[in-house]
């Protein structure tokens, strides 16, 4: 085995700069070079899951089986050298490598170091864009990466992005791509009038700036768009699956076609070549699951391989892969012109608008949301306290649930209802095991000595419905809230409960100050809800330590009830904390004005919904609204003239119960000690369809500001995107619609105003002042893109319900700098929270248990975070930290800052620290990225961020939006 691994590295080091183990030099000067790139588009489950696509089971639904692609895809190439191909979803290759023999293990090995099966992309699967978070894609990729390294070496990794099949391209990807050390971008779908005239002025290839403002050079992203999808030349698809005819080569026979078919290929290779820059085009040779018979594919390509070379010697047709095409367009020395915003929206079509997904099953959503937020703690757990490598088999279920999450017809909800439903299940799993994990630490890190009672924890995922076994039928238990950030924060706890008293007690056992708010009616009779509980215990968790928990104590009381009364007189249409007022209008029950330091803005927000158009799909103006397209067939109608209120006051929290129609109800929240924080809990459905009508849902908020059309979305929850609402579009209203994962933001003067969404979802500015976000959709008729279903979500025998949060905040500019920080606190790190039921008193467990810990030696600075802790190989751990900061956001917090790894930690110290690429498979020393001249100038921004050293004390300085990734040794510390 090291045999193939020295001579592939033998490779690699003599040809510095030649971004592969490949040697790729088949292309010639003077011809047009034709890049024959065989490759199989494999879903990750869409219309099957990902078993039933794996071994070929359901062929009815799909013909489509990848055990079989690989396995007939490698026998080719073993019998050719010539041959080449391309392996893209790490998730289906790792099932089938799992099954090979050693003998097989070692030619593919040799197959991938002489470059025949180069493997790329590479993440676990093809993540989607829009409604992916970056943390997320960078764990699916670290996963998908460290397995291809594991196995293959250094020539195993991917050097180039294949995102031939997302629907619309962030700008954040293509930064995650460019400090992974990608060379290059290739994808298949964007905005089809901006396709066409792209080709037209020859600007499909450019160099996309993946960070102008933040991180320049190391961020930008030589990107191809490809001509034709990422289909072959029409009649040129020899699988199987497509019936085109093949070549006949037989001279007697009466169906002889080779010069016909032959012509027909040169024709469209001169056409699609005239619209490229260089000599250079690529051709991909495949289709959704192609190759399940690699012998039909390849013996055609072969023939016109043959044929067309013989015939046409300003051609050069030759068995290529997308880095070898990027090594032969680098040579060219070409200058590129450059992009600096992103591929959204995707229209396919005039009224084929790809903004329904952005929605698409929020539930789904957010189950994903969770899973990454859990994934983090559990890694995080973990590594701090060293579990045994006997329990690793549980963290890689989670990884591998959530990475598959990120597929993009995953966490987009443009897969089959079943399929939606199999990765529910696979999520869930992965917080079984989890969970597990996530006990066993905390159990460890709470033990003083080893004759206590063992505290059995239980992570309550239906929270959001309030709903929690323990703390619904215990008298006694504990709460850990553990806070995965490395900072301190605070947060509100909300717990059902089924009695009206409580007393909650902190990690010292003193008394903090709690209180009862009743479940508002709704909750109480939501489908599937099995719950005693009809109020929530809240109290503040005050302080948290960084990446550390801190315990509370819940003891039942015998005496009076501690619930809220209703407020009565004009009392009830107010909420006020010492930082805002927010009234609500008397006749209407919908909010009408917030005052902030006095300053007082007429601010509306209520419950709208589109009806979704229905046609028959045939032509473009007869599209429906579906599982991936948002078209409403014509303005919003408000759900409801009224909402009926009912307000709730403490200490705590004053809430503010609004229900709007049966099936539209929302609770408007105002904390004690958050300032400028207005908290809308949404609960959405079934959504009637009696009428016939398919409903799409938006919550819409309206302040009376000229925004000039300018509103701003997050791009995968990292850098912010400038939009400006577009007019004279054939869809203006989903035209308008952008992705939303963690912000929207709107800007007036010195003011903004910001809303936090708890799962990814579309947003829009439809007027000046507004900003709406679609937090649910219901829909009867499918949108003719494949999935071949309504997105008529169900559960509980009714239509689906959707519970979610909007955290709305008002505030200065400074909103910018600190928005980031706040979607991680509130929505995308937020406390974990652990139950346990227990015997001891509170002064007993105060002094029986290490109820306080922080897993750092001090909080990290507030610009900075740590983004990945998790157990890596052997006793390694891998680390990554981050600058929450733009350039422009701060004077003191959009600084350089430096953080020393050294004791970093409270348990250990860092003895030995190495940085890799932002995937973690590649030592960052030997990253050399392809470079590609420009037409404009660069930003000139730390062109070198990416070959930052390390000093002795591994001191880690991170610049503006920097991510660093580094793999630690450890050493315990000495008490
Ligand atoms: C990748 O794999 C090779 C061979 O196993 C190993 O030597 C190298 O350290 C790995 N790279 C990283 C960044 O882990
Ligand atoms: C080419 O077309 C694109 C897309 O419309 C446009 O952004 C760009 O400015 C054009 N470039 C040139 C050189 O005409
Ligand atoms: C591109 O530039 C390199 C380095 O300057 C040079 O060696 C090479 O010949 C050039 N290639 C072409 C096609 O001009
Ligand atoms: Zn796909």
């Amino acid at each position: 085995m090291w045999l193939v691994i020295a001579a592939c590295l033998a490779v690699f080091q003599g040809t510095i700069g030649d971004p592969s183990c490949a040697s790729c030099k088949n292309w010639k000067d003077g011809v047009l070079n034709v890049h024959i790139v065989p490759h199989s588009h494999d879903d990750v489950g869409w219309l099957k899951t990902v078993d039933q696509y794996y071994y070929g089971s359901r062929q009815g639904i799909q013909n489509a089986g990848v055990q079989y692609i690989l396995d007939t895809v490698v026998s080719q190439l073993l019998h050719d050298p010539a041959k080449r191909f391309v392996q893209v979803e790490t998730a289906f290759f790792w099932q089938w490598w799992q099954e090979q023999n050693d003998h097989m293990r070692h030619q593919v090995k040799q197959l991938v170091s002489n470059g025949q099966l180069e493997l790329l992309g590479g993440g676990w699967v093809m993540n989607d864009e829009a409604v992916t978070h970056y943390q997320a894609t960078v764990d699916q990729f670290t996963w998908g990466f460290r397995r291809l390294n594991d196995t293959f070496g250094s020539c195993g990794a991917p050097r180039a992005g294949w995102q031939i099949d997302p629907f619309g391209h962030s700008r954040e990807t293509a930064s995650l791509m460019a400090t992974m050390g990608f060379d290059g971008l290739f994808f298949g779908r964007l905005d089809y009038a901006d396709k066409t005239q792209r080709l037209k002025n020859k600007t499909a290839e450019m160099v996309w700036q993946g960070s102008p403002q933040n991180l320049g050079k190391p961020a930008e992203l030589f990107t191809h768009v490809l001509f034709n999808h990422y289909s072959p030349p029409p009649g040129f698809c020899f699988d199987l699956l497509c019936g085109d005819e093949p070549f006949i080569d037989s001279k007697h026979s009466p169906d002889y076609n080779v010069d016909r078919r032959v012509k027909e290929f040169v024709d469209y290779a001169k056409k699609q070549s005239a619209h490229y820059t260089t000599n250079n085009i690529i051709m991909t040779m495949g289709q959704d699951f192609n190759y399940q018979d690699a012998n039909a594919w390849y013996k055609n390509l072969d023939k016109l391989i043959k044929y067309v070379n013989a015939k046409n010697p300003d051609l050069n047709l030759f068995y290529s892969t997308p880095t070898c095409y990027l090594q032969a367009v680098n040579s060219a020395n070409v200058t590129w012109t450059t992009k600096d915003d992103d591929f959204f929206p995707y229209p396919s079509d005039q009224h084929s608008y790809w903004t329904g997904y952005f929605t698409s099953r929020p539930t789904l959503k957010f189950f994903a949301a969770q899973g990454n937020n859990f994934l983090q703690v559990c890694k995080q757990l973990y590594a701090l306290t060293e579990l045994g490598p006997e329990d690793w088999a549980d963290l890689t279920a989670m990884r591998e649930a959530v990475a598959m999450m990120q597929h993009h017809d995953a966490i987009t909800g443009t897969e089959q209802q079943h399929v939606a439903q199999d990765y529910a299940l696979r999520l869930s799993r992965g917080f079984d095991e989890c969970h597990f994990a996530t006990e066993a630490a905390v159990t460890k890190l709470l033990t003083i000595n080893s004759t206590q009672p063992t505290l059995d924890f239980e992570s309550c995922t239906q929270l959001n419905i309030s709903q929690c076994a323990t703390t619904e039928s215990s008298d006694r238990f504990v709460v850990l809230v553990f806070n995965p950030l490395s900072r301190s924060v605070s947060h509100h706890v909300r717990i059902p409960v089924a009695s009206s008293s409580y007393k909650v007690s902190d990690a010292v056992g003193v008394e903090v100050k709690a209180q009862m708010v009743p479940l508002p009616e709704p909750m109480l009779r939501l489908p599937g809800r099995v719950s005693p509980a009809k109020q929530e215990l809240v109290f503040m968790a005050e302080k948290l330590p960084p990446l550390g928990y801190t315990t509370f104590y819940v003891q039942k009381l015998a005496g009076k009830s501690m619930l809220a009364y209703a407020e009565k007189g004009p009392e009830r249409l107010t909420l006020k904390n010492k930082f805002m007022e927010v009234s609500v209008n008397e006749i209407t029950g919908e909010l009408s004005e917030i005052v902030v330091d006095g300053a007082q803005q007429t601010i509306d927000q209520s419950f709208y919904y589109y009806e979704g158009a229905v046609g028959d799909n045939e032509e473009a103006k007869n599209r429906s609204s579906g599982a991936y397209i948002f078209r409403p067939a014509g303005d919003a109608t408000k759900v409801a003239k009224q909402a009926k209120t009912i307000s709730y006051k403490g200490p705590i929290v004053q809430e503010l119960q609004q229900t709007f129609s049966p099936w539209v109800s929302q609770v408007v929240r105002l904390y004690e000690d958050d300032p400028h924080h207005l908290e809308l809990e949404w609960l959405v459905g079934p959504i009637p369809i009696e009428d016939g009508k398919g409903k799409e849902v938006v919550s819409r908020l309206a302040i009376d500001w000229r925004t000039d059309g300018i509103f701003y979305t997050d791009s995968n929850g990292r850098e912010m995107m400038t939009r400006k609402r577009r007019e004279n579009l054939t869809e203006p209203i989903a035209g308008n619609y952008y992705p939303v994962t963690t912000a929207a933001l709107l800007a007036s003067g010195e003011q903004m105003l910001a809303v936090f969404p708890d799962r990814a979802q579309g947003a829009s500015s439809l007027r000046d002042g507004e900003l709406e976000l679609m937090v649910h959709r219901r829909l009867l008729k499918d949108d003719a893109f494949g999935v071949s279903e309504a997105l008529n979500e169900t559960a509980f025998g009714e239509g689906l319900v959707a519970r979610g949060r909007h955290i709305v905040k008002l505030g200065s500019k400074s909103l910018k700098a600190e928005q980031r920080r706040l979607a991680q606190q509130h929505n995308v790190l937020r406390p974990w929270l652990l139950f346990a039921p227990t015997d001891l008193t509170a002064k007993q467990f105060a002094k029986t248990y290490k109820t306080s810990w922080s897993g750092l030696s001090a909080a990290l600075p507030p610009n900075v975070n740590l983004l990945t802790l998790e157990p890596w190989k052997g006793r390694s751990l891998l680390l990554r930290l981050e600058h929450l900061q733009n350039r422009d956001d701060d004077e003191v917090l959009s600084k350089p800052v430096t953080v020393s790894l050294k004791s970093l930690f409270s348990g250990f110290d860092v003895t030995a620290a190495r940085e890799t690429s932002l995937g973690a498979n590649r030592w960052l020393s030997d990253v050399k990225r392809m470079e590609w001249e420009i037409d404009s100038n660069d930003i000139g921004l730390d062109s070198n961020t990416l070959a930052g050293g390390l000093d002795d004390d591994f001191n880690v300085t991170l610049t503006p939006m920097q991510i660093r990734t580094f793999i630690i040794d450890v050493t315990a510390k000495k008490v």
